[in-house]
């Protein structure tokens, strides 16, 4: 399988619950923009750049409340948050969306904030394994979106300055090289968020084990005590 078709089967409740929530959203998108790439990459972007700035800045409070290390966590998700807002400032220049998208965008963004802030606080696995699977939607999304430039089905335009700038490409780039490069981006988000979760997964397993030795540990000093005093 290549990179851009990478795709998690589901192992658990926990994947199926997230990938559910992703497909419910993709069938939206779909719903809503049809073909408006521009439109719906701006839309998808406003809400791409929450989960990397929300899940750090819960993990930062977790590790002041718990004096312990993040393991650079945070580092890794607020880059993320940066990049995703990259692209969303990209697609503002392509899209250049009126003020209704605009309040649209914005109610997105805050019913997003609140959700994905609860489904970290109640499971950082699930939280994480949703934005993988966001990731393969999107890195699908610009696979086509790139293949109707392609073709011409979609005119191709010279690239704003601020993705010229932001991902240092040459002055004559195009869309199309925007495209391509987010998608890089998408393509190491999805991988990223999928192993946070399979780190999380290897944590429980071994806090499980650990409790479970704990526990008979304690039962074979119950039971040689019971020993000696029945002895005695
Ligand atoms: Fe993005
Ligand atoms: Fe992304």
């Amino acid at each position: 399988m290549d990179d851009l078709s990478k795709h998690l089967k589901p192992k658990n409740l926990s994947d199926k619950v997230a990938l559910g929530f992703t497909k419910f959203l993709r069938f939206l998108a779909d719903t809503f923009f049809r073909k408006r790439y521009g439109h719906r990459a701006v839309v998808l972007e406003t809400v791409a750049a929450v989960p990397g700035m929300v899940a750090g800045m819960l993990i930062h409070f977790k590790s002041l409340r718990k004096m312990e290390d993040d393991k650079g966590w945070i580092k890794t998700l607020l880059e993320e948050a940066e990049n995703e807002r990259m692209h969303l400032m990209t697609f503002i220049h392509i899209a250049k969306p009126t003020w209704i998208e605009r309040i649209i965008i914005l109610i997105a963004q805050f019913i997003f904030i609140i959700t994905y802030g609860f489904i970290y606080l109640v499971s950082q696995r699930t939280a994480h394994r949703i934005v993988g699977y966001f990731e393969e939607e999107a890195v699908r999304s610009y696979t086509e979106y790139l293949h109707e430039l392609e073709t011409g089905k979609i005119k191709d335009q010279p690239a704003p300055e601020i993705a010229i700038n932001y991902w240092n490409l040459p002055l004559h780039s195009t869309l199309k090289d925007v495209v391509k490069v987010i998608r890089d981006d998408e393509a190491g988000h999805r991988d990223v968020n999928h192993n946070f979760a399979d780190v999380i997964d290897r944590r429980t397993r071994i806090y499980k084990s650990i409790n479970i030795e704990k526990k008979n540990k304690k039962q074979v000093n119950k039971d040689s005590t019971n020993q000696e005093v029945k002895e005695n």
